[in-house]
C-alpha cells in the first residue's frame, strides 16, 4: 500500500471479527509508535498494550463504549509523560507531551490499516478511571485509547470540510 492510499483508505473501525491479531502485528505497531516524532526527541509518552479481556472490559467501562473494547483483541492506551515539565515547563506538559502521544497514535492507526487491521482513536473516557485500571503512576496522563482488531467491515468515508474551510494559502 503506498502512503497516499494508506492515508485516504484508513477509517475508524468499531466492528471487529472474533479473531486474534496476526503474528507480528503487535510488534509492527510498537515499531510505528516508537519512530513517531517527539518534542526534543524526549519521547514523553508510554503505551500499554492490553490483551487481557477483563482489563479491556474495565477500560471500556471507563469510556462508555464497552462493545468496541470487548470486540477488539488488543487495546493500546497512550499516556503523556508529564516529567517533560523538567525540560519544557508548562508548554511541555500542556502541549508537547500530548502532541508526542498524538503523533504516535496516528502512526499506529496508519500502520494498523496498512497491515489490513482496523482501529479507532478513543478520546472520550474518564482519565482517573483508566489510571486506576492500569495502575498508572501520577506522572502518566492517559490521552488516547485505541482498540485494534481484524475489521468486520470498513465503514464508508465520512465527509471532510471543503478546502476553503481547511486551508489558507498565504502567497
Ligand atoms: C482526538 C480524537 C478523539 C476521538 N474520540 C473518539 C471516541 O471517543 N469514540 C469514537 O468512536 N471515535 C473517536 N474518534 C474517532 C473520530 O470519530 C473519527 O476519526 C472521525 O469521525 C473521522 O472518521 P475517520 O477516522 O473514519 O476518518 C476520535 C478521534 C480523535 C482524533
Amino acid at each position: 500500500m503506498d502512503l497516499r492510499e494508506t492515508i485516504l483508505g484508513r477509517r475508524s473501525v468499531r466492528d471487529f471479527r472474533d479473531e486474534p491479531l496476526p503474528e507480528g502485528a503487535a510488534g509492527a505497531l510498537k515499531e510505528a509508535i516508537l519512530w513517531a516524532p517527539s518534542a526534543g526527541n524526549l519521547q514523553a509518552r508510554r503505551f500499554w498494550f492490553v490483551t487481557n479481556p477483563g482489563i479491556r472490559r474495565a477500560l471500556g467501562a471507563c469510556s462508555g463504549q464497552g462493545k468496541v473494547f470487548e470486540a477488539a483483541p488488543l487495546v493500546v492506551v497512550g499516556a503523556a509523560d508529564l516529567r517533560i515539565r523538567k525540560t519544557y515547563r508548562s508548554r511541555g506538559t500542556d502541549l508537547y507531551a500530548l502532541q508526542d502521544v498524538a503523533a504516535a497514535v496516528q502512526n499506529l492507526l496508519l500502520t494498523a490499516h496498512a497491515l489490513g487491521l482496523g482501529a479507532v482513536w478513543i478520546g472520550a473516557f474518564r482519565e482517573e478511571c483508566v489510571s486506576r485500571v492500569l495502575d498508572l503512576p501520577p506522572h502518566h496522563r492517559p490521552v488516547a485509547m485505541v482498540p485494534v482488531g481484524v475489521p468486520a467491515r470498513l465503514p464508508p468515508p465520512p465527509p471532510r470540510v471543503s478546502p476553503d474551510r481547511a486551508f489558507e494559502d498565504v502567497p
